[in-house]
């Protein structure tokens, strides 16, 4: 075999540790795979994922055997690789993936995919064809734990099929945090029993199609979708198979005028108000000092903690202007109450208020940047997206974790021009001025896609990729491992396989 025929080992995110030895293993129709028992989860996905290109899936043993296999096997106390990582051994036998978890191992397996012929992405069985890998020992475990995606559905609704592709993306890439912004102003998409109207209303807005919104209601002129209780079951379920943890987002106090549209005694100034159909920061929030606010979110917060088993509940918390606050009896009798000498220490309150609901529900919050106060509840996590890092790094010396989504790295939603492949892959999570002794409170980071200028699934793959493939080498790699370089010439290989996914990116040249 010349080198030009030898299988090439291109894998992203790039692996802490690869050896390529002589030979090569070849998955035929006499392949088995046996995995220990509590990887039923793990197999079924492996036997799904190759099926179609296969076209035919492969069977499973009940015993390991020493010829052509894939053995995936629990190993609890493999050092240094921790929950997520994995050892891939590909002898000319057989495959050999272990790890301490199965997390560990289904990260094996995208290592795998990624070793066969790009082919194997294929939804249609593929003849005339050798699935061949190459042999390697790969030892490999992420830098971060958080390694995120998130998607707004408020301003543009996708759905579930493009939900579940964007999740097998996020699969291939490693990633295991998906942040559905499910509420803004715009747009309410999650059904909640108790409050009918919230979808009834705050689901829907008119359709402006000039600016490439499809038609997705039967009702005419009007825009809107939202999830229904089993739609989102069947979300989280699948994205578990695939080892990604889904965090809902629930906006308060600001980015509501969805909510105030169905519920407007909510507000300050008891309205009237429509779901908007422009885009920005919007004057009308909820009102801290109504009672009512508190159970309505109480009850909100409820069934969407019984339905996302996600530890973590995010309640947004970002641009909220405090000017209908500041003219609102209510507001301003809670102010004195309290004995604030500051509008914004109202949302400090609810933020804290909610901070706690959550907890006695076991629960965690998380908030944008803006939440940041020093009485701040201690176990919120935040957001960095906007304004002073050195805010976000006083708080995470006061031992509280942050996400690390730096708005003008990190937004996949802004153009190419500004944030370009280069510049996306630049970015570095732990920020310079934080000691070392606090850098694990950097939990990880997150590529956000809001989508005002999304309307479509089409210019959604467009924006998001290659920067995701980008960030997820970010969130996975040793930094003293990446180079940007060698990862664009990978990427000219993994284009491919998203070319057989069907899936619209920005070529290099735009990219860059
Ligand atoms: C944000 O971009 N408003 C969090
Ligand atoms: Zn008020």
């Amino acid at each position: 075999m010349t080198d030009s025929e030898k299988p090439q080992v291109v894998i992203i995110p790039e692996p802490v540790e690869i050896k390529r030895h002589e030979g090569l293993f070849e998955i035929t129709k006499k392949t088995s795979l046996y995995a220990d028992t509590g990887l039923k989860e793990v197999v079924a996905y492996l036997q799904e994922l190759f099926l179609p290109a296969l076209g035919g899936e492969i069977p499973t043993t009940s015993k390991t055997n020493n010829e052509n296999y894939i053995h995936l096997l629990l190993n609890s106390d493999i050092p240094k690789i921790g929950g997520e990582g994995y050892i891939l051994k590909i002898s000319e036998k057989g495959i050999l993936i272990e790890g301490n978890t199965s997390a560990g191992i289904f990260y094996g397996i995208q290592t795998l995919r990624q070793l066969l012929p790009k082919e194997i992405e294929s939804q249609k069985a593929v003849s005339n064809i050798k699935w061949l890998v190459p042999s390697v020992s790969i030892k490999d475990y992420p830098r971060f734990k958080w390694r995120g995606f998130m998607l707004d559905e408020a301003r543009h609704f996708m759905g579930t099929e493009v939900v579940k592709k964007l999740l097998e993306l996020m699969a291939l890439h490693k990633l295991n945090k998906f942040h559905w912004h499910l509420v803004d102003d715009q747009g309410w998409r999650i059904q909640i029993d108790k409050y009918p109207k919230l979808t009834e209303i705050g689901s829907k807005r008119e359709l402006k199609p000039k600016r490439g919104e499809v038609q997705n209601t039967e009702e005419t002129n009007v825009y809107g979708g939202f999830y229904t209780k089993e739609e989102i079951k069947e979300i989280i379920t699948y994205a578990k198979e695939r080892c990604i943890e889904v965090i809902p987002e629930i906006e308060m106090p600001g980015h509501s005028s969805s909510v105030l549209a169905a519920y407007p005694e909510l507000s300050c100034t008891g309205g009237p108000f429509e779901v908007p159909t422009r885009w920005g920061i919007f004057a009308d929030v909820y009102c801290p000092g109504n009672e009512q606010v508190y159970d309505f979110l109480k009850d909100v917060l409820d069934e969407v903690i019984e339905l996302f088993p996600s530890q973590i509940i995010h309640i947004g918390g970002d641009e909220v202007p405090k000017i209908r606050w500041r003219s609102c009896q209510k507001c301003r009798e809670k102010r004195k109450k309290e004995g604030f000498t500051k509008y914004k220490e109202l949302q400090v309150f609810l933020t804290n208020y909610f901070a706690d609901y959550l907890d006695s529900k076991g629960r965690r919050l998380m908030g944008w940047n803006q939440i940041l106060d020093e009485n701040l509840a201690s176990k919120a996590i935040s957001q960095f997206w906007f304004g002073k890092v050195k805010e976000t790094v006083v708080h995470i010396e006061s031992g509280r974790d942050t996400v690390m989504t730096r708005y003008l790295w990190t937004y996949l939603d802004h153009p190419y021009k500004i944030i370009s492949l280069k510049r996306a892959y630049a970015y570095e999570p732990i920020p310079k001025k934080l000691e070392e002794k606090y850098h694990n409170h950097v939990l990880g980071l997150e590529a956000p896609l809001w989508t005002e200028r999304i309307p479509n699934e089409k210019r959604l793959y467009w924006q998001a990729f290659p920067r995701l493939t980008a960030f997820a080498e970010t969130g996975w790699t040793l930094k003293k491992s990446k180079n940007y370089k060698i990862f664009k010439k990978k990427l000219e290989i993994f284009l491919k396989r998203l070319d057989i996914l069907e899936i619209d990116y920005a070529t290099l040249e735009e990219a860059d």
